[in-house]
């Protein structure tokens, strides 16, 4: 299917690294360079990492995080986060130079859509994370990408920059916009005109429905970021089921079943994923 997940996840690493930067965006939100050369270098789109700070203490499991950008010729990769719990802000508290603990990447890497069509990325606050590294490949491969980014208000957009450096056409959405246009019409708009092969969706259910409804409208494969809580980050402890609807004609339609976000996701097809 074309813009899906590949079978093969690349290999991924266990190692501890150095955090090259750590600072804080305009927008609040905390960002960490890692300096680890063979991560960098395996991590495709879409793909995440488990970080821990060996200061961790009585926090015992890593906290899972979609890769932002990589450097591979610098050796780093880029992640962007909000200090949510006791995890993320011990990592907010990180330095230059400080160790760090990563496994990764996870998850199944992206495959751009071959056929010369672009790509639709539609993001609300950190979702816009997978977007920004599947915006790189994307230039990588002169693929094509429009993006819609949302948010709060102006003053919580994160990643336009970063996506419009990358060649992206922008579009920025916010709540405090009375004459905003609606993720659908754009979305509608934007399917509508031909030239697209994939959308994929991060950060909010409400955006991932409205692109449901576009790639079922006009015939788009869609890919959405599920969330879920992680323990292993591999496949091992089951912690990160998902409910999925199966496909009509699979063997498994109409029974309840559950995938693993960490090693079938993060990205799932979207008429397989439950946003509603
Ligand atoms: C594959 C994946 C990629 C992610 N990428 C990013 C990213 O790029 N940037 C980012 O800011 N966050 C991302 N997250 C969410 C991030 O992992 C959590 O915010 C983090 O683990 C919280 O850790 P904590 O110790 O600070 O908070 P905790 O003390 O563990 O929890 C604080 C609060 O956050 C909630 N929470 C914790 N983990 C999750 C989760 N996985 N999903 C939903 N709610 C959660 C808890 O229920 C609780 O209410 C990602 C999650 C997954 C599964
Ligand atoms: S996080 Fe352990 S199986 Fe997915």
């Amino acid at each position: 299917m074309s813009g899906a997940p590949t079978a093969a996840p690349a290999p991924w690493h266990m190692l501890t690294a150095a955090v090259a930067e750590s600072r804080v965006d305009a927008a609040g939100y905390r960002r960490l360079v890692v300096y680890a050369p063979a991560v960098a270098q395996a991590c495709g789109p879409g793909q995440f990492v488990m970080l821990r700070s060996p200061e961790w203490g009585m926090l015992l499991l890593s906290r899972p995080f979609d890769v932002y950008r990589t450097d591979p010729q610098a050796g780093t990769f880029e992640i962007l986060f909000k200090v949510k719990g006791e995890g993320t802000q011990r990592l907010a508290s990180l330095r230059a130079g400080d160790d760090i603990h990563v496994l990764g990447p996870l998850g199944k890497p992206l495959q751009l859509p071959v056929d010369g069509r672009g790509v639709i990325l539609v993001s609300r606050g950190a979702g816009v994370s997978p977007m920004v590294r599947i915006a790189q490949e994307c230039a990588a491969q002169g693929v094509p990408v429009r993006a819609i980014v949302s948010a709060a208000s102006r003053e919580r957009l994160v990643g336009v920059d970063d996506l419009t450096a990358l060649g992206a056409s922008v579009q920025p959405v916010t709540d405090d916009d009375p004459d905003a246009p609606s993720p659908d019409r754009i979305l509608d708009d934007w399917a509508a005109g031909g030239g697209y092969g994939a959308v994929y969706v991060c950060g909010s259910r409400r955006l991932a429905r409205a692109a449901k409804r576009a790639c079922q409208a006009h015939g788009l494969s869609g890919y959405v970021f599920v969330e879920s809580h992680m323990a292993c980050g591999f496949g091992i402890c089951h912690g990160c089921a998902v409910p999925v609807r199966p496909a009509q004609d699979a063997p498994e339609a109409g029974k309840p079943v559950y995938a693993l976000a960490c090693v079938q996701g993060p990205a799932m097809p979207i008429e397989e994923a439950v946003v509603d």
